[in-house]
């Protein structure tokens, strides 16, 4: 197969979702689709049993908080479809954020009964960085939910998207019938199984076909052919370079727990979602289907097996072949690397690779030579852009609480922020270092592996911070006078670049307004 085939075959995306609106389930139902599962339950059941993929983390299995991004690749319908899983628990979003920097598209799922959520909103602005395609799932139609105009209404004024329904509940709840597919112009009817797998549907191309009272009464049918009207009258025809440009979501109905409008979603996310596209590097643009290698970090594993202190880098493969076992350029470090032990991932399994393409994701074990953001070239010196760490929500300071350890804590907290777990920033004055994170469980994760993995004690006190923010100036002079008057509040990020630490937002304002030729950034990168 030649490499523009490859690309052509492959879709990779990310389902996004706020916790508990069936983020899990939808994952589940696609891999049975795929045939990678035979089981419905197969997905959470191995979250719990095998201590694997789900449960790197000591601290995950006490909690029982799932807070791995995983992939999963599964073939359907000739081509290789590739979901990047994101960690449920809500303290754990910038390894969300980070992930979305690797797919093509998302499915974002949401409950019916709750509408749109704040987490939900929170990754959408992710998306919009890059004009991330959404395909959209409302989910839960069992359930007694909100109309689906007014959730439809709320998906535009919440998450800034226009939507295009693409099929229809035909009630929802106790009294739900089935939906329609305005896509394939067909008719699902609802029966509820946990296990189903195939769903029959049945073909009505023409809403006034008489049969359509027979399936699902006459009274449901008229509401049916009343709302499809409203449908075609409010919303304009899919358009589908508006839904690749990330301006309009098309929307699905289902109920995934049901494994029922799942199917539809799934067809048309195949035909409509888009297959590697070029990405940009400092330098310039790389398509996909040039010959040679390129690719970049957006995630690190640490400790997937406690005997062996390895960690386990994703990398997004952007454009040529992967082939294990070749020595490939790290831009960062200048210098070339064998990765001899490169891993896919497929459906439950990890499974040694031979060759990868543009749009998978391949597993490097690593010894603490990589980073996320990191790219790799078969020679090429241009990094990757859109892979921004940003701002966090949480600031606590680093207490060392055995100085005789302080060259262990210096270690382990460099380590685990290459990894992405917390940001640092370490002041000029003093070198008073303060961690950032978007949730307070990671300073228990970090807590937890500096003690157990770098022997070092630390303790995290409160400081009084409220963003961290990049700066910059298009005169060097004013960045240079705002440094020097605000040295208190000047600390420097990881890759040395230097973020002001303010400390509440009436007071970043006031400093916005006296120093209006510096830039306040809340991403590393702009
Ligand atoms: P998440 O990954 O987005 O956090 O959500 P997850 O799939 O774990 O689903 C959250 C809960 O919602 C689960 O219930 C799941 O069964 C349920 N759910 C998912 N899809 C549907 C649906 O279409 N209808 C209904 N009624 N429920 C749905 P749970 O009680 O937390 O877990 P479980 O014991 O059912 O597995």
């Amino acid at each position: 197969m030649t490499l523009e085939q490859e690309i052509s075959k492959r879709k990779t995306f990310g389902i996004i979702a706020h916790p508990d609106a069936g983020k899990t389930t939808l994952t589940e139902k696609l891999l049975l689709f795929g045939g990678a599962i035979q089981t419905a339950g197969a997905v959470k059941s191995n979250k719990i049993d095998m201590n694997t993929r789900s449960d790197w983390m000591d601290i995950e299995k006490q909690r029982g908080i799932s807070v791995a991004t995983s992939v999963m690749g599964f073939d359907y319908k000739d081509l290789k479809i590739n979901i990047l899983d994101t960690p449920g628990h809500q303290d754990f979003a910038e390894d969300t954020y980070r992930t979305l920097t690797a797919v093509d598209s998302v499915i974002m799922v949401i409950d019916c009964v709750k509408g749109v959520e704040i987490q939900t909103e929170k990754l959408m602005e992710v998306c919009r960085m890059r004009n991330t395609p959404v395909l959209c799932f409302i989910n839960k139609l069992d359930r007694e939910g909100r109309d689906a105009f007014e959730l439809l209404d709320e998906i535009e004024a919440k998450l800034g998207l226009k939507v295009r329904p693409l099929s229809w509940p035909i009630g929802m709840g106790k009294s739900l019938r089935g939906v329609y597919n305005i896509f394939e112009k067909n008719l699902n009817l609802y029966e509820p199984s946990k296990t189903k797998k195939v769903e029959d549907v049945i073909k009505i191309t023409d809403i006034n076909d008489p049969r359509l009272e027979e399936y699902i009464s006459s009274s449901a049918a008229k509401t049916l052919r009343e709302e499809l009207e409203l449908v075609d009258g409010v919303y304009d025809p899919l358009d589908p370079e508006k839904y690749l440009s990330g301006e309009v979501a098309p929307v699905f109905f289902g109920s995934a727990v049901n494994n029922f409008g799942v199917r539809e979603l799934l067809d048309c996310f195949i035909q409509i979602a888009p297959t590697p596209k070029p990405r940009a590097t400092e330098e310039r643009e790389i398509a996909p289907q040039e010959n040679k290698f390129s690719g970049f970090i957006f995630k690190i594993h640490a400790n997937m097996d406690p005997r062996h202190r390895n960690r386990l880098a994703f990398v997004r493969v952007c454009s040529g072949k992967f082939e294990r076992g070749n020595n490939y350029f790290h831009v960062r470090q200048d210098k070339k690397f064998r990765f001899s032990n490169a891993t896919a991932f497929m459906a439950q399994q990890k499974e040694t690779i031979d060759e990868a393409f543009p749009g998978d994701i391949v597993g490097l074990y690593d010894t603490g030579n990589l980073k996320i953001g990191d790219t790799l070239t078969e020679g090429e010196k241009g990094t990757f852009k859109g892979i921004p760490s940003f701002s966090p929500e949480l600031f606590k300071e680093v207490i060392n609480l055995d100085a005789m350890k302080s060259k262990q804590l210096e270690k382990g907290l460099l380590q685990l922020m290459d990894e992405g777990v917390a940001q640092l920033f370490t002041y000029e004055m003093g070198a008073r270092k303060v961690v950032g994170t978007v949730g307070a469980l990671q300073f228990e994760v970090l807590q937890y592996r500096l003690l157990n993995e770098y022997g070092a004690k630390v303790q995290f006190a409160p400081v009084n911070i409220y963003k961290a923010c990049w700066i910059s100036s298009g005169e060097q002079g004013q960045l240079d006078a705002f440094i020097k008057d605000k040295y208190r509040y000047i600390s420097k990020d990881k890759e040395g670049k230097a973020v002001f630490m303010a400390e509440s937002k009436a007071w970043l304002q006031m400093v916005q307004d006296n120093f209006p030729e510096v830039e306040f950034h809340f991403i590393s990168e702009f």
